[in-house]
């Protein structure tokens, strides 16, 4: 993780930002000098976002910042590698989520190449506001890093490290299934899908908190790479997937976050990690699977495996019986045709939870979308013999199909939340550069937080 940080407690040599949005820009020039007017005016300074102005006096040199006030990660988020590298401060009050701009904004995926630069740093002088959005930059960074790391580097095992070297600093309790061990715990599905990797696929899981607490159960789909399998994806389809451990990365960041605020919950996390790899001994369309709740599931496509590693982790999750299950998953193309990359697809039968997740979603900039659990569509993934197929009959409402397998899983899918994620900014906008990204994973803690903190 980064050791560099963009948000400081005390600024040594900081130079004070000004920020106005055009109104607050037109009363300030009233009280400019003329020569402090022309110099504004050689830089084009209006007040509006992205533009910038340098102003000397006798003493100080200040830098206005135009920005449009709104309460969101994109009023800040440009400046990190906006501004020249540095000290910054304001006087001004800035928002939580404002700040998080900043410090999301000052991201780089640099364990490959040298950084050209740092980002400039901003001062927070309230301390309980700078830990929490440096926490919060901290999970998004985590998450980030492990999506943008290549499927060499990030195979199963180097999920297993990462979560065991989280769960030992954190004083958690880790466990590991690993290769044939899958298939001592009835876990057929997950050992099918990663079974012609090199590196054997595995069932991770950290246990953290006190057992007083409620019970929450995070779930993340953990393809290392997803190549399709024997129904192997075009080499367009296929260039962007060592992402498809992007629902582990947000689950595995998500934990991270509640633990580093204490949050008063019992958490379990379990990320079945594999590589759709393919060998002689590979999965087969027509294979017929047994999985960890008994039901069989007939292979159609080796492509829709992310539902596979998904279904034994789910139904281990609701033996539990946890207050809370949530997963994240690069699941499915159809989920991005419905609400795009920039939407998280979000799937559960509580009105309430939705409800509740949705608003937090709007307010900390991390949008999410419902779609329903379409129960007619159930009829889709029959199979003539196995108790379900893995892959819909129909090219219709992929997404919801996904869903539906998944909760076939679940005794009680009531307290149930699936999330259909891209995981990836296709390109970089303020707060949010090109690259791997933490989808609904802010969101739900902000959700968690309104439901089990303590306040
Ligand atoms: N990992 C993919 C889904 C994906 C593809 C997410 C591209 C984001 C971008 C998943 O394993 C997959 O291949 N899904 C198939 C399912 C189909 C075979 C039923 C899909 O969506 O095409
Ligand atoms: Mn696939
Ligand atoms: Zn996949």
């Amino acid at each position: 993780m980064k050791a560099f940080s963009s948000l400081v407690s005390k600024a040594d040599q900081a130079t004070e930002l000004v920020l106005l949005d055009p109104t607050d820009y037109e009363k300030w020039a009233k009280s400019a000098s003329t020569k402090q007017k022309e110099l504004i005016a050689k830089q084009s300074f209006e007040g509006k976002r992205g533009q910038k102005a340098w102003v000397q006096t006798e003493d100080t040199t200040y830098v206005l910042i135009g920005w449009d006030k709104k309460n969101d990660l994109a009023a800040l988020g440009h400046l990190p590698f906006g501004l020249p590298e540095g000290q910054y401060r304001t006087n001004q009050k800035l928002s939580e989520i404002q700040l998080l701009g900043w410090g999301m904004g000052a991201y780089s995926f640099d364990r490959y190449k040298s950084p050209k630069r740092f980002p400039a740093q901003i001062e927070i002088r309230d301390d309980a506001l700078r830990e929490k959005v440096q926490a919060i930059t901290e999970s998004v960074f985590l998450a980030r890093d492990l999506i943008n790391t290549p499927a060499s580097d990030m195979s199963p095992s180097h999920i297993e490290s990462e979560i065991h070297a989280m769960a030992e600093k954190q004083d958690a309790v880790f466990s590991c299934w690993t290769g044939d061990e899958l298939l001592d715990q009835n876990c057929g599905a997950i050992h099918a899908v990663g079974r012609a990797s090199v590196d054997p696929p595995r069932l991770i899981e950290l246990k953290w908190g006190h057992n007083n607490h409620p019970k929450i159960c995070l779930v993340g789909k953990g393809v290392t790479f997803d190549s399709g399998g024997l129904d192997l994806k075009s080499a367009a389809g296929m260039r962007q997937m060592k992402k498809d451990m992007g629902g582990a990365a947000i689950a595995i960041a998500l934990a991270h976050l509640i633990m580093k605020r204490n949050l008063p919950v019992q958490l379990r996390l379990l990320i079945p990690a594999a590589e759709n790899s393919i060998s002689g001994n590979a999965f087969r369309p027509g294979d017929i699977l047994t999985t960890r709740k008994g039901l069989t599931v007939e292979i159609d496509n080796t492509d829709a495996e992310g539902r596979l590693l998904l279904c034994d982790a789910l139904a281990l999750a609701d033996e539990e019986k946890p207050e809370l299950i949530v997963d994240f998953a690069t699941l499915t193309g159809a989920a991005r045709s419905a609400v795009g990359t920039e939407i998280s697809a979000m799937f559960t039968h509580s009105d309430l939870i939705a409800e509740k997740l949705y608003k937090q979603g709007e307010s900390n900039a991390d949008p999410l979308w419902r779609l329903p659990l379409h129960e007619s569509y159930n009829k889709m993934l029959e199979s003539k013999v196995a108790d379900l197929v893995n892959s819909a009959s129909s090219g219709y409402a992929g997404a919801i199909t996904a869903a539906l397998f998944l909760k076939n899983f679940l005794e009680d899918s009531s307290n149930w939340v699936h999330f259909d994620v891209m995981a990836y900014n296709l390109n970089t906008t303020p707060g949010k550069p090109e690259g791997g990204e933490g989808m609904a994973m802010r969101a739900v803690f902000a959700y968690l937080e309104e439901t089990y903190g303590q306040t």
